[in-house]
Protein backbone atom coordinates (compact mmCIF):
# COMPACT_ATOMS: atom_id res chain seq x y z
CA UNK A 1 0.00 0.00 0.00
CA UNK A 2 1.85 3.28 -0.79
CA UNK A 3 1.56 5.95 1.30
CA UNK A 4 2.82 8.56 -1.21
CA UNK A 5 0.60 11.91 -1.32
CA UNK A 6 0.44 14.63 -3.91
CA UNK A 7 0.23 17.40 -2.03
CA UNK A 8 3.19 18.34 -1.41
CA UNK A 9 4.51 18.84 2.34
CA UNK A 10 6.14 22.52 2.22
CA UNK A 11 4.25 24.80 4.35
CA UNK A 12 3.25 26.95 1.00
CA UNK A 13 1.71 23.48 -0.06
CA UNK A 14 0.44 22.51 3.14
CA UNK A 15 -1.42 25.85 3.44
CA UNK A 16 -2.94 26.20 -0.20
CA UNK A 17 -4.48 22.47 0.20
CA UNK A 18 -5.55 22.74 3.53
CA UNK A 19 -7.17 25.84 2.79
CA UNK A 20 -5.00 28.00 5.29
CA UNK A 21 -4.28 31.58 5.24
CA UNK A 22 -0.63 31.64 6.20
CA UNK A 23 1.72 30.16 3.35
CA UNK A 24 5.45 30.19 3.85
CA UNK A 25 6.29 30.91 0.07
CA UNK A 26 10.17 31.11 0.92
CA UNK A 27 10.28 28.15 3.10
CA UNK A 28 11.47 25.37 0.47
CA UNK A 29 12.03 23.11 3.16
CA UNK A 30 10.55 19.39 2.16
CA UNK A 31 9.46 16.68 4.77
CA UNK A 32 10.71 13.41 4.09
CA UNK A 33 9.26 11.65 8.11
CA UNK A 34 6.75 9.02 7.48
CA UNK A 35 6.25 9.19 11.09
CA UNK A 36 6.98 11.30 14.38
CA UNK A 37 8.76 8.34 17.00
CA UNK A 38 10.48 11.03 18.96
CA UNK A 39 12.19 14.64 18.88
CA UNK A 40 15.24 13.24 19.55
CA UNK A 41 15.74 12.19 15.91
CA UNK A 42 14.54 15.49 14.59
CA UNK A 43 16.73 18.77 13.26
CA UNK A 44 16.13 21.92 14.36
CA UNK A 45 14.92 22.70 10.66
CA UNK A 46 12.46 19.98 10.89
CA UNK A 47 11.30 21.18 14.44
CA UNK A 48 10.52 25.11 12.47
CA UNK A 49 8.96 23.36 9.95
CA UNK A 50 6.65 21.67 12.47
CA UNK A 51 6.16 25.18 13.72
CA UNK A 52 5.28 26.76 11.13
CA UNK A 53 3.01 24.01 9.13
CA UNK A 54 0.97 24.29 12.90
CA UNK A 55 0.65 28.17 12.44
CA UNK A 56 -1.20 28.02 9.27
CA UNK A 57 -3.29 25.29 10.76
CA UNK A 58 -4.10 27.51 13.74
CA UNK A 59 -6.33 29.72 11.47
CA UNK A 60 -8.56 26.75 10.72
CA UNK A 61 -10.07 26.57 14.26
CA UNK A 62 -10.90 30.18 13.97
CA UNK A 63 -13.29 29.33 11.14
CA UNK A 64 -17.18 28.97 11.51
CA UNK A 65 -16.71 25.50 10.11
CA UNK A 66 -13.37 24.12 11.49
CA UNK A 67 -12.58 21.73 8.82
CA UNK A 68 -10.24 21.06 5.48
CA UNK A 69 -9.96 18.50 3.24
CA UNK A 70 -6.07 17.90 3.59
CA UNK A 71 -6.57 13.99 4.72
CA UNK A 72 -9.76 13.09 3.06
CA UNK A 73 -10.60 9.32 2.72
CA UNK A 74 -7.59 8.63 4.94
CA UNK A 75 -8.11 6.94 8.09
CA UNK A 76 -6.42 7.41 11.59
CA UNK A 77 -6.44 4.97 14.13
CA UNK A 78 -6.00 6.12 17.78
CA UNK A 79 -4.29 3.18 19.77
CA UNK A 80 -4.17 3.54 23.63
CA UNK A 81 -2.76 1.05 25.81
CA UNK A 82 -2.86 3.50 28.15
CA UNK A 83 -5.07 6.58 29.52
CA UNK A 84 -5.61 10.13 28.08
CA UNK A 85 -7.90 12.77 27.96
CA UNK A 86 -5.71 15.55 26.04
CA UNK A 87 -3.60 13.60 23.94
CA UNK A 88 -6.47 11.15 22.85
CA UNK A 89 -8.83 13.91 22.10
CA UNK A 90 -6.97 16.29 20.93
CA UNK A 91 -5.37 13.82 17.82
CA UNK A 92 -9.34 13.14 17.34
CA UNK A 93 -9.89 16.13 16.69
CA UNK A 94 -7.30 17.24 14.81
CA UNK A 95 -7.78 14.35 12.45
CA UNK A 96 -11.17 15.00 11.98
CA UNK A 97 -10.42 18.75 11.24
CA UNK A 98 -8.27 17.71 8.45
CA UNK A 99 -11.25 15.84 6.93
CA UNK A 100 -10.09 11.90 7.92
CA UNK A 101 -12.12 9.28 9.62
CA UNK A 102 -11.05 8.35 13.04
CA UNK A 103 -10.79 4.66 14.25
CA UNK A 104 -10.81 4.54 18.55
CA UNK A 105 -9.19 1.70 20.47
CA UNK A 106 -8.33 1.05 23.98
CA UNK A 107 -6.84 -1.68 24.75
CA UNK A 108 -9.20 -2.53 27.96
CA UNK A 109 -11.88 -2.96 26.28
CA UNK A 110 -10.55 -4.96 22.90
CA UNK A 111 -9.37 -8.85 22.37
CA UNK A 112 -6.00 -7.94 24.14
CA UNK A 113 -7.49 -8.24 27.20
CA UNK A 114 -8.18 -11.97 25.84
CA UNK A 115 -3.89 -12.61 25.18
CA UNK A 116 -4.13 -10.91 21.49
CA UNK A 117 -0.34 -9.55 20.66
CA UNK A 118 0.52 -6.03 20.17
CA UNK A 119 1.46 -6.92 16.46
CA UNK A 120 -1.73 -8.93 15.67
CA UNK A 121 -4.00 -6.18 17.08
CA UNK A 122 -1.99 -3.44 14.78
CA UNK A 123 -2.07 -5.85 11.59
CA UNK A 124 -5.49 -6.47 11.84
CA UNK A 125 -6.43 -3.48 12.24
CA UNK A 126 -3.76 -2.30 9.35
CA UNK A 127 -6.05 -4.95 7.16
CA UNK A 128 -9.30 -2.66 7.45
CA UNK A 129 -7.41 -0.20 5.49
CA UNK A 130 -6.26 2.47 7.72
CA UNK A 131 -3.22 4.90 7.09
CA UNK A 132 -2.19 5.83 10.51
CA UNK A 133 -1.89 5.13 13.62
CA UNK A 134 -1.76 7.00 16.55
CA UNK A 135 0.27 4.86 19.42
CA UNK A 136 -0.09 5.07 23.20
CA UNK A 137 1.80 2.53 25.27
CA UNK A 138 3.35 1.84 28.20
CA UNK A 139 6.36 0.23 26.89
CA UNK A 140 9.06 2.49 25.39
CA UNK A 141 9.83 1.45 21.97
CA UNK A 142 6.50 0.28 21.05
CA UNK A 143 5.99 3.05 18.38
CA UNK A 144 9.31 2.02 16.83
CA UNK A 145 8.39 -1.33 17.16
CA UNK A 146 5.34 -1.22 15.23
CA UNK A 147 6.69 0.51 12.22
CA UNK A 148 9.04 -2.48 11.79
CA UNK A 149 5.58 -4.54 10.67
CA UNK A 150 3.03 -2.18 9.32
CA UNK A 151 2.96 -0.02 6.39
CA UNK A 152 0.89 2.76 7.78
CA UNK A 153 2.60 6.38 9.36
CA UNK A 154 2.87 5.85 12.94
CA UNK A 155 2.61 8.58 15.60
CA UNK A 156 4.10 8.32 18.98
CA UNK A 157 1.46 9.53 21.63
CA UNK A 158 3.83 8.88 24.86
CA UNK A 159 5.94 5.73 24.93
CA UNK A 160 6.82 4.64 28.71
CA UNK A 161 9.31 6.83 30.07
CA UNK A 162 10.92 7.36 26.96
CA UNK A 163 9.04 10.15 24.77
CA UNK A 164 6.16 12.32 24.00
CA UNK A 165 7.11 14.22 20.75
CA UNK A 166 3.35 16.16 20.46
CA UNK A 167 3.70 17.29 24.01
CA UNK A 168 7.52 18.51 23.47
CA UNK A 169 6.22 20.24 20.94
CA UNK A 170 3.23 22.16 22.08
CA UNK A 171 5.22 23.55 24.85
CA UNK A 172 8.08 24.58 22.46
CA UNK A 173 5.97 25.99 20.30
CA UNK A 174 3.79 27.89 23.27
CA UNK A 175 6.80 29.26 25.03
CA UNK A 176 8.32 30.67 21.22
CA UNK A 177 4.41 32.36 20.81
CA UNK A 178 4.14 33.80 24.31
CA UNK A 179 8.19 35.14 24.45
CA UNK A 180 8.85 35.45 20.53
CA UNK A 181 11.99 33.23 20.76
CA UNK A 182 13.52 29.96 22.19
CA UNK A 183 17.42 30.95 21.57
CA UNK A 184 19.05 31.88 24.66
CA UNK A 185 15.40 31.57 27.39
CA UNK A 186 16.15 29.67 30.80
CA UNK A 187 13.54 27.07 30.51
CA UNK A 188 13.17 24.87 34.37
CA UNK A 189 11.54 21.60 34.21
CA UNK A 190 10.59 20.92 37.46
CA UNK A 191 9.55 17.18 39.19
CA UNK A 192 9.20 14.02 38.60
CA UNK A 193 11.90 14.11 35.63
CA UNK A 194 13.50 10.28 35.96
CA UNK A 195 9.66 8.92 34.89
CA UNK A 196 8.71 11.70 32.71
CA UNK A 197 8.63 11.09 28.91
CA UNK A 198 7.37 14.48 28.37
CA UNK A 199 10.79 16.22 30.07
CA UNK A 200 13.06 13.81 27.47
CA UNK A 201 11.05 15.24 24.16
CA UNK A 202 10.89 18.89 25.66
CA UNK A 203 14.94 19.07 26.69
CA UNK A 204 16.08 16.98 23.29
CA UNK A 205 13.55 19.72 21.10
CA UNK A 206 14.79 22.68 23.92
CA UNK A 207 18.29 22.27 23.16
CA UNK A 208 17.98 21.78 19.70
CA UNK A 209 16.83 25.63 19.25
CA UNK A 210 19.23 26.71 21.60
CA UNK A 211 16.95 27.12 25.25
CA UNK A 212 19.51 26.90 28.15
CA UNK A 213 17.46 23.68 29.87
CA UNK A 214 17.60 23.14 33.87
CA UNK A 215 15.99 20.53 35.59
CA UNK A 216 14.54 20.47 38.90
CA UNK A 217 13.58 18.11 41.55
CA UNK A 218 14.69 15.30 44.71
CA UNK A 219 17.88 13.63 43.98
CA UNK A 220 15.67 9.98 43.49
CA UNK A 221 13.60 12.09 41.08
CA UNK A 222 16.29 13.76 38.96
CA UNK A 223 19.41 11.91 38.27
CA UNK A 224 22.90 13.79 37.81
CA UNK A 225 23.17 11.51 34.50
CA UNK A 226 20.55 13.67 32.48
CA UNK A 227 23.55 16.28 32.39
CA UNK A 228 25.02 13.61 29.57
CA UNK A 229 21.98 14.91 27.67
CA UNK A 230 22.94 18.61 27.81
CA UNK A 231 20.94 19.88 30.52
CA UNK A 232 21.72 21.35 34.49
CA UNK A 233 20.53 19.39 37.29
CA UNK A 234 19.38 21.16 40.48
CA UNK A 235 17.63 20.14 43.64
CA UNK A 236 16.96 23.61 44.46
CA UNK A 237 13.89 25.30 42.88
CA UNK A 238 14.50 28.77 44.35
CA UNK A 239 17.80 28.89 42.75
CA UNK A 240 16.93 27.47 39.94
CA UNK A 241 13.68 30.25 39.05
CA UNK A 242 16.15 33.09 40.02
CA UNK A 243 16.76 33.83 36.41
CA UNK A 244 14.14 31.14 34.57
CA UNK A 245 12.29 32.57 31.88
CA UNK A 246 9.97 29.62 31.69
CA UNK A 247 9.00 26.90 34.23
CA UNK A 248 7.36 23.62 32.92
CA UNK A 249 5.61 22.27 36.31
CA UNK A 250 5.69 18.12 36.22
CA UNK A 251 3.39 15.76 37.75
CA UNK A 252 4.86 13.26 40.01
CA UNK A 253 4.23 9.97 38.20
CA UNK A 254 3.02 7.18 41.30
CA UNK A 255 2.00 4.74 38.74
CA UNK A 256 5.97 4.34 37.22
CA UNK A 257 6.57 4.26 40.56
CA UNK A 258 8.16 1.30 42.12
CA UNK A 259 9.11 2.31 45.34
CA UNK A 260 8.99 5.27 47.84
CA UNK A 261 11.20 8.07 46.31
CA UNK A 262 10.58 10.67 49.06
CA UNK A 263 9.62 10.93 51.97
CA UNK A 264 6.32 12.71 51.61
CA UNK A 265 3.99 14.39 49.82
CA UNK A 266 4.13 17.33 52.14
CA UNK A 267 7.20 17.46 52.12
CA UNK A 268 7.55 17.14 48.11
CA UNK A 269 5.57 20.74 47.70
CA UNK A 270 7.49 22.69 50.85
CA UNK A 271 10.98 21.89 48.34
CA UNK A 272 9.06 21.53 45.03
CA UNK A 273 5.68 23.16 44.57
CA UNK A 274 4.98 25.88 43.05
CA UNK A 275 3.00 28.24 44.96
CA UNK A 276 2.38 32.00 44.90
CA UNK A 277 5.09 32.51 47.56
CA UNK A 278 7.43 31.16 45.90
CA UNK A 279 6.52 33.16 42.60
CA UNK A 280 7.97 36.40 44.52
CA UNK A 281 11.43 35.47 43.76
CA UNK A 282 10.44 34.86 40.00
CA UNK A 283 11.00 36.79 37.13
CA UNK A 284 7.28 38.89 36.43
CA UNK A 285 6.99 37.69 33.16
CA UNK A 286 7.89 34.08 34.00
CA UNK A 287 5.93 32.11 31.67
CA UNK A 288 3.98 28.94 33.86
CA UNK A 289 3.24 25.72 31.71
CA UNK A 290 1.78 22.06 32.76
CA UNK A 291 1.39 19.46 29.80
CA UNK A 292 -1.38 18.20 32.59
CA UNK A 293 -3.12 16.07 33.93
CA UNK A 294 -2.32 18.73 37.26
CA UNK A 295 -2.24 17.03 40.70
CA UNK A 296 -3.54 20.97 42.20
CA UNK A 297 -2.27 21.48 45.89
CA UNK A 298 1.28 19.60 44.69
CA UNK A 299 3.57 20.36 42.21
CA UNK A 300 1.33 23.56 41.72
CA UNK A 301 -0.87 25.59 43.65
CA UNK A 302 -4.29 25.60 42.49
CA UNK A 303 -4.22 30.15 42.42
CA UNK A 304 -0.64 29.71 40.12
CA UNK A 305 -2.34 27.17 37.80
CA UNK A 306 -4.98 29.46 37.35
CA UNK A 307 -2.98 32.45 37.49
CA UNK A 308 -1.79 35.45 35.09
CA UNK A 309 1.51 33.72 34.00
CA UNK A 310 -0.05 30.40 33.43
CA UNK A 311 -0.46 29.35 29.55
CA UNK A 312 -1.57 25.96 30.34
CA UNK A 313 -4.96 26.31 28.47
CA UNK A 314 -3.18 27.94 25.86
CA UNK A 315 -0.77 24.59 25.44
CA UNK A 316 -4.18 22.45 25.14
CA UNK A 317 -5.12 24.68 22.23
CA UNK A 318 -1.93 24.71 20.55
CA UNK A 319 -2.34 21.13 20.77
CA UNK A 320 -4.62 20.65 18.23
CA UNK A 321 -2.32 22.77 15.83
CA UNK A 322 0.58 21.04 16.34
CA UNK A 323 -1.26 17.78 16.00
CA UNK A 324 -2.99 18.66 12.87
CA UNK A 325 0.48 19.72 11.14
CA UNK A 326 2.25 16.66 12.15
CA UNK A 327 -0.94 14.16 11.13
CA UNK A 328 -0.63 15.95 7.46
CA UNK A 329 2.95 16.08 7.48
CA UNK A 330 3.71 12.43 8.10
CA UNK A 331 0.83 11.17 5.63
CA UNK A 332 2.88 13.64 2.73
CA UNK A 333 5.95 10.94 3.07
CA UNK A 334 5.83 7.42 1.67
CA UNK A 335 6.57 4.93 4.34
CA UNK A 336 8.64 2.31 2.96
CA UNK A 337 7.38 -1.46 3.22
CA UNK A 338 7.30 -2.87 7.05
CA UNK A 339 10.22 -5.45 7.76
CA UNK A 340 8.73 -8.74 9.35
CA UNK A 341 9.29 -8.34 13.52
CA UNK A 342 9.32 -11.34 15.76
CA UNK A 343 5.86 -11.34 18.04
CA UNK A 344 6.64 -9.91 21.52
N1 LIG B 1 -0.33 15.70 28.60
C1 LIG B 1 -0.91 14.51 28.37
O1 LIG B 1 -0.32 13.62 27.75
O2 LIG B 1 -2.15 14.37 28.91
P1 LIG B 1 -3.07 13.07 28.74
O3 LIG B 1 -2.39 11.96 29.49
O4 LIG B 1 -4.41 13.43 29.31
O5 LIG B 1 -3.12 12.74 27.28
Amino acid sequence: MSKSRTTGSTPAAAAAHAGAVSAHPQDGFVWTRPHLLGLEDLSRDELLHIFRTAESFQEVSTRSIKKVPALRGRVVVNLFFEDSTRTRMSFSLAAQRLSADVMEFSAAKSSVTKGESLRDTVRNIEAMGVDAFVIRHTAAGAPHYITQFTNCHVLNAGDGQHEHPTQGLIDIFTIRERKGRIEGLNVVIVGDIAHSRVARSNLWGLNKLGAKVTLVGPTTLVPKAFERMGAKVSHNLDQALRDADVVNMLRIQRERMTSQLFPSTEEYVRLFGLTRERLKGTKPDLLILHPGPINRGVELASDVADGPNSSILRQVSNGLAIRMAVLFLVNQAPVSQGATAPEI
